[in-house]
């Protein structure tokens, strides 16, 4: 901090505290002494005001918030670059307390970290301990997004099942955490027109979701939307609708875990306009340890016999 911030703050600070001094005693000089039944003349819907001195106790706390605010500013740091005469104050910021707290939990829970990052995401799943921790990071950092009981919302899917985007192998799962995911679902609707939407929509409906035709949908509509599906859709998720892991792209034959909404409408907003589903990466901010045991929770809670 410049010298004339530091002063332009202790010259505010100091200020304030003496005009407050001030205050309290300019007023109390003018007060009545003792308790009177005189009033101080104005009347605000009946109600008045008696002309009496303020309450003995309120003064002395309001004096002693400023004995104290002036005892505050001489120990810790707060006027300016003033360090305070306290030790260990000296240069104190929140961010060095916080890093002095990260580098102490560090030491810490560093080993314990380091010892599940030398067994494999499988070994990991199955130490009871580990999943408590794993819980936890998932509480802190995860379930914000995919929810606490790890089951996903609309627009981000649910851990628990084996209906995987990306793929649910151990390392897969770590690596989607460690370096994010990042779907692309082009938007078709300038390519196929509303009709086509429709047509294709109807086909994933009836033949990639066995459900029934919804209403208005002609058997001819849904030939017509094989077709489409035939030359635009099966590039990413394949001949038969089952998805392709490498691109994110997701099984079709499975609507339950459809992330995007699996009704007829909602199925030609996806295909009409795209979804880009994003999952952010970890590594940076986490750390590769954490992201370990996280790894291995998704694990154990998408194969719940995995555990025993
Ligand atoms: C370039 C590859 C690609 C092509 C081509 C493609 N998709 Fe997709 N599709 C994706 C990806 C990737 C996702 C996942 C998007 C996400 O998670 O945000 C997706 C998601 C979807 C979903 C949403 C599933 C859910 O979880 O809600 C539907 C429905 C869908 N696609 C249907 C189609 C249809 C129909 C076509 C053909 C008209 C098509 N896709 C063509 C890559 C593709
Ligand atoms: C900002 C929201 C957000 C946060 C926070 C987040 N995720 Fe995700 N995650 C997503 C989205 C969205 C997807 C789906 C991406 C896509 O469309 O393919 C996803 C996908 C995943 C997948 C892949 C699922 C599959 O079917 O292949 C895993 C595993 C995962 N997340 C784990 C985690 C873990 C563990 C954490 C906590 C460290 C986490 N996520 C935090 C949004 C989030």
């Amino acid at each position: 901090m410049t010298t004339f911030w530091s002063l332009y703050i202790t010259v505010l600070t100091v200020g304030s505290l003496i005009a407050l001094l001030w205050l309290i005693f300019a007023t109390r000089s003018g007060e009545s002494k003792g308790v009177t039944d005189k009033t101080m003349g104005h009347s605000f819907d009946g109600i008045e005001e008696y002309d009496n001195p303020l309450p003995r106790w309120w003064f002395l706390l309001f004096v002693g918030t400023i004995v104290f605010a002036a005892g505050y500013l001489a120990l810790y740091p707060g006027l300016g670059s003033w360090k305070g005469v306290l030790p260990g104050y000296d240069g104190w910021t929140e961010v060095k307390q916080w890093e002095r707290e990260e580098a102490q939990a560090d030491s810490k829970y560093g080993p314990i970290f380091a010892k599940y990052s030398a067994m494999s995401v499988e070994e990991v799943a199955k130490d009871p301990q580990a999943m408590k921790t794993g819980e936890r990071l998932f509480a802190t950092y995860c379930s914000i997004c995919h929810g606490s009981d790890a089951k996903g919302a609309q627009g981000f899917p649910n851990l628990t099942d084996q209906d995987w985007r990306w793929g649910g192998e151990a390392t897969t799962i770590e690596t989607t955490i460690l370096g994010g995911r990042h779907a692309l679902m082009p938007a078709w609707g300038e390519v196929l027109g509303d009709q086509g939407v429709h047509d294709v929509a109807a086909f994933v409906t009836t033949k990639l979701n066995g459900r029934k035709l919804p209403d208005g949908v002609s058997e001819a509509q849904v030939a017509n939307g094989e077709k489409l599906f035939s030359t635009t859709c099966v590039a990413c998720h394949g001949a038969e609708g089952k998805g392709t892991p490498m691109l994110g792209a997701p099984n079709l034959t499975h609507p339950a875990a459809f992330i995007y909404g699996s009704s007829f409408a909602q199925l030609q907003q996806t295909i009409r306009y795209g979804r880009q589903g994003q999952m952010p990466a970890q590594e940076a901010y986490l750390g590769k340890d954490k992201v370990h045991i996280l790894a291995a929770y998704i694990y154990n809670i998408s194969r719940p016999a995995a555990a025993n």
